[in-house]
C-alpha cells in the first residue's frame, strides 16, 4: 500500500491507472465499519483509494474538531490488511487554500443533522466534491450509519453530473448493538453501557410498527418509550424522528421506506444511529 500526502503525487499515481478506482473517504481512527467499506471496494474495483482527512469545515464551533481521535499507524495497518492500494493523507493546507467556494444543498440538509449542525453538510459536500475531483473514482463508498450524508452526497453527484456510483455499506455494530463509530472511544464505562439506548429504540419501533400505521401513532409510542427509558442525567436527546428514507420527509403513514433517525448526547459525546423500521 502506498501512502501519499500531496494532490500532485496522487494524481500522478492515478494517471497511470486505466482501471476502475474505488474510493473510501474517511476521517481516520478506523473501525470495522470503515474496513467493511474498503473490503467492498477491493472486491468491486481494481484499485482502492482511502483518504484520511479530518475536515475542519464540517465541524461546528463547539464540536470535537480539536480532540477528534487519530492513529494513522494503526489505520495504515488495518487498510493494508484489507487490501487498500493507496492511502491519501493530506494536510489541511493541501486541501484548503483560501477556499471561497462552498457547496450547499436545499431541503435535504434542513432536517435531522443538517438542522442540528448548521453548516455541517456544506462542509461535507465541499470536501467530498474536492476529493472526488482529486481521486476521480468510478465508485465511492459511504456508511449507512451516516444515512443523511449518503442521501445528500447521492443528490450532489446526481445534480452536478458526477459519473460516480455511490455505494452504501451496512451499519457494523458491536455485539450489544451499538453502531461502530470513531467517536465511541470518548465514552466512559457508564456512558458506554447507556449508549445501547439508541439500538434499543430501533428495536422497539421495529416491534411496534406495521405498514400503513399512522406515523403519529408510532411517534406517540416512541415518546412513551423515551420517557420510560431515557436517563436524563447521562443521556440527552438531540432528535428521534421517523422519516422516509428516499427524500427524508415525514410521511403520514409507515411504509417499507420508513426509517428512524436518532441523535443523542451520551455525556458529551454525540452519537447517531438509524434503521429501517420494517425489515
Ligand atoms: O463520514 C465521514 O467520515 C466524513 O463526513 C467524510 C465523508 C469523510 C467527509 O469528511
Amino acid at each position: 500500500m502506498k501512502t501519499i500526502r500531496t494532490i500532485k503525487e496522487l494524481k500522478k499515481e492515478l494517471s497511470r491507472c486505466r482501471e476502475s478506482i474505488g474510493f473510501v473517504p474517511t476521517m481516520g481512527f478506523l473501525h470495522k465499519g470503515h474496513i467493511s467499506l474498503v473490503e467492498k471496494s477491493v472486491n468491486e474495483n481494481n484499485i482502492t483509494v482511502c483518504s484520511i482527512f479530518v475536515n475542519p469545515i464540517q465541524f461546528g464551533k463547539n464540536e470535537d474538531l480539536g480532540r477528534y481521535p487519530k492513529d494513522i499507524e494503526r489505520d495504515s495497518i488495518m487498510l493494508e490488511k484489507a487490501g487498500c492500494d493507496i492511502v491519501f493523507i493530506p494536510d489541511t493546507s493541501e486541501i484548503y487554500n483560501e477556499q471561497k467556494v462552498f457547496l450547499n444543498i436545499k431541503n435535504l440538509s434542513d432536517s435531522l443533522c443538517g438542522k442540528k449542525r448548521p453548516g455541517h453538510f456544506e462542509g461535507v459536500l465541499t470536501v467530498v466534491c474536492k476529493l472526488f475531483n482529486i481521486v476521480r473514482p468510478h465508485k465511492a463508498y459511504f456508511g449507512e450509519k451516516d444515512y443523511q450524508q449518503y442521501i445528500v452526497i447521492k443528490k450532489m453527484v446526481e445534480d452536478l453530473n458526477f459519473d460516480i456510483d455511490i455505494r452504501i455499506g451496512e451499519i457494523i455494530r458491536e455485539e450489544d448493538g451499538l453502531a461502530m463509530s470513531s467517536r465511541n472511544v470518548y465514552l466512559n464505562d457508564e456512558e458506554r453501557k447507556r449508549s445501547i439506548l439508541l439500538y434499543n429504540i430501533i428495536q422497539f419501533v421495529r416491534k411496534s410498527s406495521f405498514i400503513g400505521q399512522k406515523t403519529e401513532e408510532l411517534e406517540n409510542l416512541l415518546n412513551e418509550y423515551l420517557i420510560k427509558n431515557m436517563d436524563n442525567s447521562i443521556i440527552r436527546m438531540d432528535y428521534a424522528e421517523i422519516r422516509n428514507d428516499i427524500d427524508l420527509e415525514r410521511k403520514k403513514t409507515i411504509s417499507e421506506n420508513s426509517r428512524i433517525f436518532l441523535a443523542f448526547f451520551v455525556g458529551n459525546t454525540r452519537l447517531i444511529d438509524n434503521g429501517r423500521i420494517i425489515l
